[in-house]
């Protein structure tokens, strides 16, 4: 009996994201991590193309999606989840933590109607729990440190490790959003590199280092422990938070930040809408000084 997934990838190129459709050659049941919801800031306009290819994937392998999984709030896409689970019926899930996140996000966009704890999500995932996936699992890792609710998720010998690590020649993922925090990413990353050293690590984004020219988005543990550029083996914690704070004095907001975060703590769903039917993204104005 395989005791590993089968893995499919989706790169998302306007938002450097992976979206992986993880199955069970056995059972044909699956899960779908990470997806994205097309959206054209500039027109507003939302299009679920790249999810419906995902589930054109898994209709070609004759599989039933069960779990839809985020490994976090995103700030850098909105999340398709909701669309995936109206045509497939799937448990939309993520970690637990997404309670801090809404919590921290809620005065900032004045958004009322969110619940600060979690429910509007199917269901919250706590660090070592375990989904079944047909004959295999899906065991949460809590990984904190980019945002407070980070999770990985492994399956077999793969896993999907959220914003935690990039590839070995790109690094770490930014740890300066509130409820972030580089020591605590430290400690998530040396987590995750402790599992054996030939587990597939599956990266949720890919920004193609300098040099390289091409997208990748698989790597092993014991190829970032050798060569990740910010936390290979020999890298203590406080060399990692002094590299990490002034990497990220330098970073700007992602462009889909405030549409993104304000749609994704309501688990991808748009903010209630007006008497008119329609939903607006709030964008909170303050002056600089
Ligand atoms: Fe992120």
């Amino acid at each position: 009996m395989p005791s590993n997934p089968t893995i499919d990838a989706f790169f998302d190129e306007p938002t450097f994201t992976i979206t992986y459709l993880v199955s069970d050659p056995a059972t044909l049941r699956a899960a779908i991590i990470d997806p994205v919801l097309d959206y054209d800031h500039k027109s507003g306009v939302a299009s679920t193309a790249s999810a419906d290819r995902v589930l054109a994937k898994a209709a070609e392998r004759g599989v039933q999606v069960d779990w839809i999984l985020e490994t976090h709030a995103h700030a850098d896409h909105l999340s398709a989840a909701p669309h995936l689970k109206a045509r497939t019926g799937a448990t939309v899930a993520v970690g637990e933590h997404i309670r801090d996140v809404q919590k921290i996000f809620k005065p900032v966009f004045n958004a009322l109607d969110v619940s600060g704890d979690g429910r509007e999500f199917d269901r919250l995932l706590g660090d070592g729990e375990r989904l079944p996936l047909g004959n295999l699992e899906i065991e949460v890792m809590h990984l904190p440190g980019h945002t407070p609710a980070d999770v990985a998720y492994r399956v077999g010998n793969a896993v999907f490790v959220g914003d935690t690590i990039f590839m070995p020649d790109y690094g770490t993922a930014r740890a300066d959003f509130p409820g972030g925090d580089a020591a605590t990413l430290y400690r998530s990353i040396r987590r995750l590199l402790s599992l054996p050293p030939d587990t597939r690590l599956f990266m949720c984004h890919d920004y193609k280092a300098p040099g390289r020219d091409s997208f990748a988005w698989e790597t092993t543990v014991a190829e970032q422990r050798a060569r990740n550029v910010h936390v290979h083996d020999g890298v203590d914690e406080a060399a990692f938070v002094a590299l990490r704070r002034k990497r990220d004095a330098g970073l700007s907001a992602p462009v889909l930040l405030l549409p993104s975060v304000q749609v994704n703590i309501r688990a991808g769903h748009l903010p209630p809408a007006d008497p008119n039917g329609v939903s607006y993204l709030r964008i909170p104005v303050r002056l600089a000084g």
